[in-house]
């Protein structure tokens, strides 16, 4: 049976490239958390030659990373031509940065070519984050970093819930644990993860409104578990009423679970390392940022 949590790769392209054009006047969150990861870098030692922006969508880490490190090379990829075309125009002289359109889980660049992955809010796309952290682990230079913030399981826990109230289809991702994306870094053969979770709550109008939000930024239902056709008008009312336990204030709350991570290529090989690729190195070596 296919899971009902599967991807559906050309719906999920399709959907970031029709938001590409009005995506920047929604994704709030997305800019507020990009601004927090970079300046996590701050306290990072690194002037890397090349830098990748991994899922860079409309470009904004790409251009920020530029604006940082002046005299790397920057790279942002993504899935979505139509993304990548907003990027484009988004590029000026003094922030310059080349284009690729491929997908996080098959990078188009040479093993050991790359010394700094940074990702946004994009891996919660992937159906396995280990297949695009194998895939950074690859491009990094030795003692090369990757530094990303995904989704956690309580994001839109009440749509989840709300919609759990009317049907049983699939309408919200599946996201991740911290400790099981710490688990797949380590897999992956990254050293030293450190990751940490931040809450942001969003309030809105109505349930539909949170929804139109969700479209807006390209984030479209392309579970394999989704309703097929049009989501009927009764399960859609029944979805909001059942929102409507939530409101606080008089506004309706949407939660979002960060989590934030990074991990090192190893300068060596470990010694657990064997020639499939597979590591073995105890989970208790997975840090955990302790709060300041
Ligand atoms: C929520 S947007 C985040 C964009 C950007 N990083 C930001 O900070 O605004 C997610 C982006 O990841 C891209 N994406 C989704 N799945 C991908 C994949 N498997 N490989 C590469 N890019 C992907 C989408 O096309 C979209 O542009």
């Amino acid at each position: 049976m296919t899971d009902p949590y599967t991807l559906d790769r050309p719906r999920v392209r399709r959907s970031f490239g029709r938001a590409a054009a009005a995506y920047d006047g929604s994704a709030v969150l997305q800019a507020r958390v990009r601004d927090e990861l970079l300046a996590r870098l701050d306290v990072v030692r690194l002037e890397p030659a090349v830098a990748l922006d991994l899922g860079t969508g409309t470009g904004h880490g790409a251009r920020a990373l530029k604006g940082r490190y002046r005299s790397s090379r920057v790279v942002a990829l993504d899935v979505s031509e139509r993304m990548l075309a907003e990027a484009g125009q988004r590029r000026s002289l003094l922030r310059r940065f080349d284009r690729v359109c491929a997908d996080a889980g098959a990078l188009p660049l040479r093993d050991a070519s790359v010394d700094l992955v940074f990702s946004n809010l994009m891996l919660q796309w992937c159906d396995d984050p280990e297949v695009a952290f194998r895939e950074c682990r690859r491009v990094l230079r030795p003692g090369g970093l990757v530094t990303f913030t995904t989704f956690g399981p309580d994001t839109l826990a009440e749509l989840r819930r709300a919609w759990a109230a009317v049907d049983r289809h699939t309408h919200v991702n599946r996201f991740i644990d911290m400790h099981d994306l710490g688990d797949a870094l380590v897999r992956a053969g990254l050293a030293e993860p450190v990751l940490d979770v931040e809450r942001y709550t969003l309030t809105y109008e109505s349930a539909r409104e949170l929804m139109r939000d969700l479209k807006a930024i390209g984030a479209h239902n392309a579970n394999a578990g989704r309703p097929r056709g049009l989501t009927g008008r009764r399960a859609l009312a029944g979805m909001e009423a059942a929102y409507e336990a939530y409101r606080r204030d008089g506004r309706l709350p949407a939660t979002y679970e960060v989590v934030y991570g990074h991990a090192w290529k190893p300068l060596a090989e470990p010694a657990g390392r064997r020639a499939t690729g597979e590591v073995s190195i105890p989970v208790g070596r997975i840090g955990r940022r302790t709060p300041t």
